[in-house]
């Protein structure tokens, strides 16, 4: 039988992308070191939940922060809190953000909010969309970077230029931080300093930190005690969330600083990718540890020329590519895979690439 692209990446020697496997090794290397005394947190409250949370309010420079088992819940919340709070229905983002197209509408159909979309699917909102929102809509979400458009990232001052415009016309800015990290070698700024310009702030662990999976949501203290009324209304004030914390606290430990990196691994992979006749990369230049590959032949045809490229060199470049219009593109996120990949094989595997796409 003819073996998918995803079965070969699964057997090659050398995947380019992501952290490494998810499987049980992760959880053996997250426990086995550590004390068998170490009490689980219960119902939100308990060292391990609230020592986690105080220090990743202090990282992001917010008074608050409370830990949920995934983004999705704790956008949701953040959103229907900001609205109820104007008396609006109404948030604000981009076509191709996360709520928008991979959580079933689920502002739609548990908190019945009205999104307005903000900018054309294939470019990052600007402040001139933000000027010409209505005044009602309760809460603007950015996010940063646009991951459904190669991860892209507005101009830090266009950034501050929106956050002072929503000031001052009354509407709340959440951040949806999946990876913030990761954007902020090339802004040059930390965490706080972003976060600043928000009123509220999601972040993720298992992206660019690379953990099971988590997030955290954080602000003032009247916004995060309310979220967590939402978090029981969810069903997502679990009775014990530990595994998911100490795996997060130790993940966020060990690759917070490798975040640099991560981004200038993305930076020269792009430029291999953009010395490849056929292929771009969006952006042409990565502003993170993640980017788009274009390629210009359909789905399949591309499956096959990179099917053969790993048989022959043991080099795995995605598992997954999709299709747009008449071509198709896959997505790039590097981490702690790329620096084992012996450099001189990679550029071989570029070689045979270039060599193949010549031949479709
Ligand atoms: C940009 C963005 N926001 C939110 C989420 C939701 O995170 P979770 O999977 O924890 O619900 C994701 C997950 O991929 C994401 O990429």
């Amino acid at each position: 039988m003819v073996k998918t692209l995803l079965e070969v990446f699964n057997e090659v020697k050398y995947p380019v992308v992501g952290h490494g496997k998810r499987n049980v090794q992760v959880l053996k290397d997250t426990f086995d070191h550590l004390s068998g005394d170490i009490d689980s947190d219960i119902y939100g409250t308990g060292k391990v939940i609230e020592d986690f949370q105080a220090k990743i309010a202090a990282y992001l420079g917010k008074p608050s922060a409370v830990f949920f088992p995934s983004g999705t819940m704790a956008q949701q919340i953040a959103l229907r809190q900001w609205c109820d709070e104007k008396g609006s229905r109404k948030v604000a983002y981009h076509p191709l953000c996360h709520l928008e197209i991979h959580e079933q509408d689920g502002l739609r159909e548990l908190h019945h909010l009205e999104p307005v979309l903000l900018a054309d699917k294939d470019r990052l909102i600007t402040l001139e969309d933000v000027r010409q929102m209505d005044d009602d809509v309760a809460c603007l979400l950015l996010e940063l970077p646009q991951r459904e458009i190669g991860g892209q990232l507005p101009a830090f001052e266009e950034l501050e230029a929106i956050a002072a415009y929503c000031r001052d016309k009354g509407i709340k800015l959440h951040l949806d931080g999946a990876r913030l990290y990761e954007i902020l070698p090339y802004y040059g700024k930390s965490a706080a300093e972003v976060c600043s310009l928000f009123d509220s702030v999601y972040v993720s662990f298992y992206k660019g930190i690379g953990g099971i999976a988590g997030a955290i949501l954080a602000g003032e203290e009247a916004f995060t005690k309310q979220s967590k009324i939402w978090k029981r209304r969810h069903g997502g004030d679990l009775i014990s969330l530990y595994p998911y914390i100490i795996n997060a606290d130790q993940a966020f430990d060990e690759r917070l600083s490798k975040m640099e990196h991560y981004y200038e691994a993305a930076v020269e992979l792009a430029e291999m990718y953009n010395n490849c006749g056929g292929l771009t990369t969006r952006p042409v230049v990565p502003v993170s540890n993640m980017f788009h590959v274009h390629a210009d032949m359909p789905k399949e045809t591309f499956e096959k020329v990179l099917i053969d490229v790993y048989e022959e060199t043991g080099i795995g470049l995605t598992g997954n590519v999709r299709e747009a219009g008449q071509g198709s593109y896959y997505e790039v996120s590097l981490g702690d895979r790329y620096e084992g990949i012996p450099k001189d094989l990679l550029k071989q595997a570029f070689v045979r690439l270039q060599a193949k796409m010549n031949d479709k």
